[in-house]
């Protein structure tokens, strides 16, 4: 690989044994995809995890004097003092998250404990080369904003802070981020759920960057979070086009590069229920609680909920996870108070896959997530996927249909 003069002192230490630990890693990682160079980056995002393997490896390089060259903020581990008042984590589970805070704050990251940076906190423009890990946040800033990241882990993107480079290879390149898979949605698909499911046909699409037609021009922000999450939740997916609808497909043959698909994909109504059927655990019982948050919920979905459940009381405990900035606006403007009042409550900086829920174990819950159900699962928690509404009106009832 060719090197720069700044790089190859990187390399040989001379920006501190932190920076040299990162370089040296980079170049391994663009070696093994034939990468030639490295080109510089301006953001990147850092899905840690607060376990121990993630916390050795960011104390690695903070003892060794390493920081953020550019911006970067980091996803969810669990909210300390939130947890640790009520009881609900182990001294050695805060003894990891507290570990965690500090290497990252030694580091200089942005503590933002957030997995949807791109809806406020971290949002890259057009064209720009970033270092994204974390499902949901690879395929938004690809797909939504044109922006231009690997699926990086979240080593390798804290490698990337640091150095402020990046192997060139994969999405980065022009040639690899035309549509490969026509998807034709031949079901109806208009709530923010409908994408949920739709994303969760990874198995079905297959491998390849997939191209959305027959979706309507209108998609919200958050529909658009939950197709990337799902999609790269079922299966490995960098980023995804809507023809019409995302910037670098304006059209079908503009997102396809003027080559024709490798194969073609119909989604029926069909498809989607029984996707739902295959990976929810069946409705028509008593739930003990729901979850919302996976990713991390935006003001309106707060919103939401606070207007289903104003001025009632629920049978089954309500999670929402959510961004710190989230759920200060959300006490800013009242909402807090209404979901609160009715028994929910709004947790900030903190992941559904964290140890802080293992109360949860053995118990039923409802989501409007297919990613929320699928990681807790591996924790021995049991969810029912239906819509928010669904979910909502589940927990005021405490039973689901
Ligand atoms: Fe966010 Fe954790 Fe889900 S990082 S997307 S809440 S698995």
């Amino acid at each position: 690989m060719i090197l720069t003069q700044e790089q190859k002192a990187m390399l040989d230490g001379k920006h501190g044994p932190g920076t040299g630990i990162a370089m040296k890693i980079q170049i391994k990682i663009g070696e093994s995809f034939n990468a030639k160079r490295l080109v510089p980056i301006t953001r990147a995002h850092v899905a840690l995890s607060a376990q121990e393997a993630d916390v050795w490896f960011a104390e690695k390089l903070s003892n060794a004097g390493a920081k953020c060259r550019v911006p970067t903020t980091v996803n969810p581990g669990f909210c300390l003092s939130y947890f640790k008042e009520r009881n609900m984590v182990s001294e050695s589970e805060a003894y990891l998250m507290t570990q965690t805070h500090s290497a990252y704050k030694n580091l200089g990251a942005i503590l933002s404990y957030n997995c949807t940076p791109y809806h406020g906190t971290n949002i890259p423009r057009f064209g720009e080369i970033t270092a994204f890990s974390e499902s949901s946040a690879t395929p938004y800033i690809n797909s939504v904003y044109g922006a231009r990241s690997n699926r990086e882990g979240a080593n390798s993107a804290l490698c990337a802070a640091v150095t402020g480079f990046v192997p060139e290879y994969g999405l980065l390149l022009d040639e690899n981020r035309k549509g490969e898979i026509l998807v034709d949605v031949k079901a109806d698909i208009k709530s923010d759920f409908d994408y949920q499911l739709l994303g969760y046909m990874g198995k079905k699409i297959g491998n390849g960057i997939p191209v959305f037609v027959g979706l309507p021009k209108d998609i919200s922000p958050e529909a658009l979070m939950n197709l990337g999450a799902q999609l790269n939740t079922s299966g490995a997916y960098g980023m995804y086009h809507i023809v019409g609808v995302t910037p670098e497909a304006p059209s079908l043959e503009a997102a396809f590069g003027g080559r024709k698909p490798d194969r073609k994909v119909v989604i029926k109504a069909h498809d989607l229920e029984q996707i739902l059927n295959e990976i929810s655990e069946p409705g028509g019982r008593a739930i003990d609680f729901a979850m919302f948050g996976c990713p991390h919920l935006s003001l309106r979905q707060v919103q939401e909920i606070a207007n289903i459940v104003q001025g009632k009381q629920v049978k089954a405990e309500i999670w929402i996870l959510t961004s710190s900035h989230t759920k200060e606006m959300a006490i800013r403007m009242g909402i807090a108070d209404v979901i609160e009042n009715a028994g929910g409550h709004i947790v900030e900086d903190t992941c559904c896959d964290q140890p802080c829920w293992s109360h949860l174990k053995g118990k039923y819950g409802v989501t409007d997530s297919p990613k929320c159900a699928y990681y807790p699962k591996r924790r021995g928690i049991n969810f029912i996927i239906r819509s928010l509404e669904e979910c909502v009106e589940s927990a005021l009832n405490g039973r689901v249909d």
